[in-house]
């Protein structure tokens, strides 16, 4: 029987994080495995919430704090643990360290935001963190970052792409250095993945 596989792909925004997603899916889905792709937020009551705050206004942190852990309980019971028991692979837009990163820095501790989810969320077998320095990933998404909410932005990338950099030495994380093109992330992204499904730590 094979065993689930859970992978997770994080980064600032501008890093390539959902082509990437989807392509993995394909690399596994050609090798046989039945793959689920999903995203955080999700597309649940609570990820539609946390969506619509984007346009209509912005929640209190503690609200959004919340709102992502609501969110992703519901997902772990409903998506990721079936699906991991059922033996799949499970690739994730997003999870828990993202919560660590953007709330860590809208001001919350990364350290405590990693236990309240460790409470309830499984640990990812991978953690790729697609990284890319904030200029570039701003280039990317279309920002000039010459307005004082693009300067404010630009700060939180910072403090969010450190706080993502700082998982760098846990055994599940591998970070991608996600400059070139999707081509070269892709293949960067491939050899580090066949060598964690050739040679996994300990088995599940
Ligand atoms: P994103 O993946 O960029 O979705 P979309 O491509 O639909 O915009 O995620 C939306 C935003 O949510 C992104 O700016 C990061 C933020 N976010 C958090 O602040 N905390 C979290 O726990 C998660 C999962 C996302």
């Amino acid at each position: 029987m094979q065993t689930g596989l859970f992978i997770v792909i994080e980064g600032i925004d501008g890093t390539g994080k959902s082509t990437q997603v989807r392509r993995l899916g394909e690399w596994f889905v050609s090798h046989g495995r039945e793959v689920v792709l999903s995203r955080e937020p999700t597309d649940g009551p609570w990820g539609k919430k946390l969506r619509e705050s984007a346009s209509t206004g912005r929640l209190s942190p503690q609200d959004e704090l919340q709102y992502f852990l609501n969110d992703r309980r519901q997902h772990v019971e409903e998506k990721i643990a079936p699906a991991l028991v059922a033996g799949k692979v499970v690739i994730l837009d997003r999870y828990y360290f993202s919560t660590m990163a953007y709330q860590g820095a809208r001001g919350f501790d990364p350290a405590n935001i990693r236990r309240m989810n460790e409470e309830f969320a499984p640990l990812p077998d991978l953690l790729l963190i697609l990284d890319l320095d904030v200029d570039t990933a701003h280039q990317r998404i279309g920002h000039r970052g010459d307005s004082t909410n693009e300067f404010e932005k630009h700060e939180s990338l910072t403090r969010c792409r450190e706080i993502f950099l700082s998982l760098k030495d846990e055994p599940f994380t591998r970070v991608i250095d996600s400059s070139g093109t999707l081509d070269e992330v892709s293949a960067r992204i491939c050899s580090e993945v066949e060598a964690f499904v050739k040679f996994p730590p300990t088995p599940r």
